[in-house]
């Protein structure tokens, strides 16, 4: 059985786990800096194997000995924006915890993949780069993949058609400035540009890049973690079953799409080596200029952080 760590067991990581034993990719280890909390939802997770019948194995620990070996971690560690706390507060808190946590599987973990999903991402996915000092390949982000699958919620609640016939397709980084690719959104091969009206197609962009808001506004107290576990489970499985599907993740570009030493959402062909293909598309000059704000974006992201 492969070893999944994941290192933050609240809403994401720990629904990861419970998504990641359920289809019995590996066994699980919880991680988190909270005493008791990584333990007892473990422990709830393997008291469900004999009723959902899976044999994963979930444990869960304070001490980052146990991931040793681990090949994969994913990374759910970090805090919400809280009410009257501004971007750049967030960003310094989730760096610190980010740069910890890289240091310990970077002593711990040395051979594993690992994926990041604290907020922001892009930015945190290339702090996990800098501090693991492990090959590109083996540290990307979540987001494409969460944020295509909103994309495809939206268009197959607007067509009436089964999700099942949907690929959506978005690139960028994982906030505002996300690009949502409708050219290369299809329903079973039909690009939605043959099915859609313009404007309709512009309500769901929108819709899209909203996505994350749009929970956290009716949620109040909290934000979504059903969607992004699922699509957590969806990049580690692609990993540990060496799948070599192609997914829009949080990749380090060194030249591709004309940038380099940056975290940008593109395509990219993930099996057990981590992304093991960046998949360039052409681009119109319309798409080019959004995905060139996005990278703009998370530039000054990084440059912010003096690293
Ligand atoms: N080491 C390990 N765990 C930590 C650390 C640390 N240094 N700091 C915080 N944590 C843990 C917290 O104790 C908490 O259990 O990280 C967990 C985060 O869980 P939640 O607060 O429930 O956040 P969640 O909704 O899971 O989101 C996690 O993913 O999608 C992103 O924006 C989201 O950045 C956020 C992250």
């Amino acid at each position: 059985m492969p070893k999944i760590t994941i290192i933050g067991a609240g809403a994401v990581g720990a629904t990861a786990a419970q998504r990641i034993a359920e289809k019995e990719l590996g066994d699980v280890v919880l991680t988190d800096i909270v005493e008791g909390l990584p333990q007892g939802k473990a422990l709830d997770l393997m008291e469900s194997g004999p009723l959902f019948g899976y044999d994963s194995k979930v444990t869960g620990t304070n001490d980052y000995k146990d991931i040793e070996g681990s090949d994969v971690v994913v990374i759910t560690a970090g805090i919400a924006r809280k009410p009257g706390m501004t971007r750049e507060d967030l960003l310094k808190i989730n760096t610190k915890i980010i740069t910890d946590v890289s240091n310990n599987i970077k002593r711990y973990a040395p051979g594993s993949v690992v994926i990041t999903v604290t907020n922001p991402l892009d930015i945190m996915t290339y702090v996990t780069l800098k501090t693991t000092g492990f090959e590109p390949g083996h540290v990307f982000g979540m987001s494409g993949v969460l944020d295509s699958g909103r994309f495809a919620t939206f268009i197959a609640m607007e067509l009436g058609c089964s999700v099942r016939d949907i690929n959506a397709m978005v690139l960028g980084g994982h906030g505002d400035t996300m690009v949502p690719m409708p050219r290369f959104t299809t329903v079973t091969g039909v690009p939605i540009t043959e099915l859609m009206s313009q404007s309709t197609i512009d309500r769901l962009v929108e819709r899209t890049v909203n996505g994350g808001a749009e929970i956290v506004n009716l949620l109040k107290t909290g934000s979504a973690f059903y969607a992004p576990s699922a699509a957590v489970t969806n990049m580690v499985e692609a990993v540990v079953k060496d799948t070599k599907r192609i997914l829009p993740v949080c990749a380090y570009l060194n030249g591709e799409y004309g940038r380099k030493d940056i975290y940008l959402g593109v395509p990219v062909k993930i099996g057990r080596r981590g992304v093991e293909e960046i998949v360039e598309l052409k681009l119109t000059k319309e798409e080019e200029k959004a995905l060139g704000k996005s990278a703009d974006a998370v530039k000054s992201g990084i440059a912010s952080l003096n690293i």
